[in-house]
């Protein structure tokens, strides 16, 4: 087996996020691979077009072209992505080592997630990353999907195996 690496990014920077327990509780469903939670993408400053790269953003750059898979779990905001994912997101944009990269997006708020789900796979492909719709997943209810920090739903842990098995080793 060679070295894999995951990097996960979460679009909420609430204090006990459940999309961060979410990311925590994925982790298992992806080993062997390597599990990077980048720590909060509320530490990236505002995205300027300018090409001028603050240390914090080449370090975030870096850590994302490394990886061989991107993660990505976030809430929905007023029907759309979340302002920090976005400026997470467009800092990637025109980075020669981004395209091809393939993503798991995993869209869980209290509704369907819907609006931010078809946001973000339109933007993700526009970036020329692989959005396959086997790996997009909205989880609804998204707080009250845990007991003591563990996933308790089957269905949905059966979907999450299922998408996690389709990674190559
Ligand atoms: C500003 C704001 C806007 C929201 N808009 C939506 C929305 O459009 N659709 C939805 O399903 N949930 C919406 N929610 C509820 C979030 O899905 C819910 O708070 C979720 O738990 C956030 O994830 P977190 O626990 O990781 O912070 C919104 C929450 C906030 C704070």
């Amino acid at each position: 087996m060679g070295h894999k690496r995951i990097i996960a990014l979460n679009g909420s920077l609430r204090v006990g996020s459940s999309n961060g327990q979410f990311l925590n509780a994925l982790e298992d469903f992806f080993s062997p691979f390597e599990f990077i939670i980048y720590p909060s993408l509320g530490d990236l400053p505002h995205f300027t077009p300018d090409g001028h790269f603050p240390e914090v953003v080449l370090q975030f750059k870096e850590l994302v072209s490394r990886a061989d898979y991107i993660v990505i779990v976030t809430p929905e905001y007023a029907h759309g992505v979340p302002g920090v994912l976005k400026n997470a997101l467009d800092w990637l944009v025109s980075d020669e080592r981004m395209p091809g990269k393939e993503v798991f997006l995993f869209v869980c708020s209290a509704g369907d997630g819907f609006h931010a789900m078809e946001s973000l796979k339109e933007v993700l492909r526009t970036m020329s990353l692989v959005v396959k719709e086997e790996r997009c997943l909205s989880v609804s209810s998204i707080r009250s999907q845990f007991i003591e920090g563990r996933l308790k739903n089957e269905s949905l842990i059966d979907k999450i195996s299922s998408m996690a098995s389709s990674l190559i080793y």
